[in-house]
């Protein structure tokens, strides 16, 4: 089975509707691999600016939503509204979200439930901190937070997972293309195991953590590494680089 190369741009909370807009532009004009799913990660102002300048051809994700439809919740959105933004994707779970705003395991469990439900592809990020690295850990911690989503998605079709080691989020430290792909292949191991052989095969696991221009193309060349989720290269023209690490 062939998985389709996917790589997600993560934007956080950067740019404005001029830099955007540049950025947008350059990513409309250039030539991108046809091979690839391409999904940008906007700020939630910007979800309907984004999605109305972008081609088509590429995808827009929501970078957080809550875990019900309406309500009583400030500053939250739903995903109904990212719908409504003409929008299909949502990373749930990144690491910022989980340890800058204490997101705990359970909560993106059911944001991901919630998500799917409603029909978005989540992008739901896993990833362990230096310290649990440095202790032996990584597998156990990963697995864990894997678990809390295979516990809340049946249909595994509309979900990528990515795994980013916290230590390499913005440090400019990637980790080796052996480092990934060794955990990599353990979470697609895992998958045959707790979730079935189909969803290990056909599931993207995609990398992030200071992907480049120059990292990407050996990365990309690892047999588990189905794509890249990618923070600081994304604002930039180098993305277009990264998209096509495979061209
Ligand atoms: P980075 O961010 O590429 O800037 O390390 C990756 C991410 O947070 O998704």
């Amino acid at each position: 089975m062939t998985r389709k190369f996917f790589v997600g741009g993560n934007w956080k909370m950067n740019g404005d509707k001029k830099s955007l807009g540049e950025l947008m532009q350059t990513m409309n004009g250039a030539k991108l691999d046809p091979n690839v799913e391409v999904v940008c990660g906007a700020p939630s102002i910007y979800l309907d600016f984004v999605r109305s300048k972008l081609d088509a051809k590429i995808g827009v994700a929501a970078q957080n939503c809550y875990k019900v439809p309406k309500g009583a919740f400030t500053g939250e959105i739903s995903p109904a509204m990212i719908k409504d933004c003409g929008v299909n994707w949502v990373i749930l779970g990144h690491s910022e979200r989980r340890h800058v705003f204490g997101e705990s395991d359970e909560l993106i469990g059911q944001k991901t439930a919630h998500a799917l439900e409603n029909g978005l592809g989540v992008i739901a990020c896993i990833g362990e901190k230096l310290d649990e690295r440095e202790a032996g850990i990584t597998e156990k911690v990963v697995f864990a937070q894997t678990k809390v989503i295979a516990d809340n998605v049946k249909d595994w079709g509309k979900v990528v997972l990515a795994y980013e080691p916290v230590w390499a989020i913005g440090t400019g430290k990637t980790a080796s293309p052996q480092q990934a792909q060794e955990v990599h292949e353990k979470l697609r191991a895992w998958l045959k195991t707790n979730v079935s052989e189909a969803v290990a095969n056909s599931v993207r696991i995609i990398y992030g953590g200071s992907v480049t221009g120059a990292t990407c193309k050996e990365l990309a060349s690892q047999k588990d590494v189905d794509g890249f989720l990618v923070g600081g290269a994304s604002l930039k023209p180098e993305f277009v680089e990264i998209i096509n690490a495979k061209a």
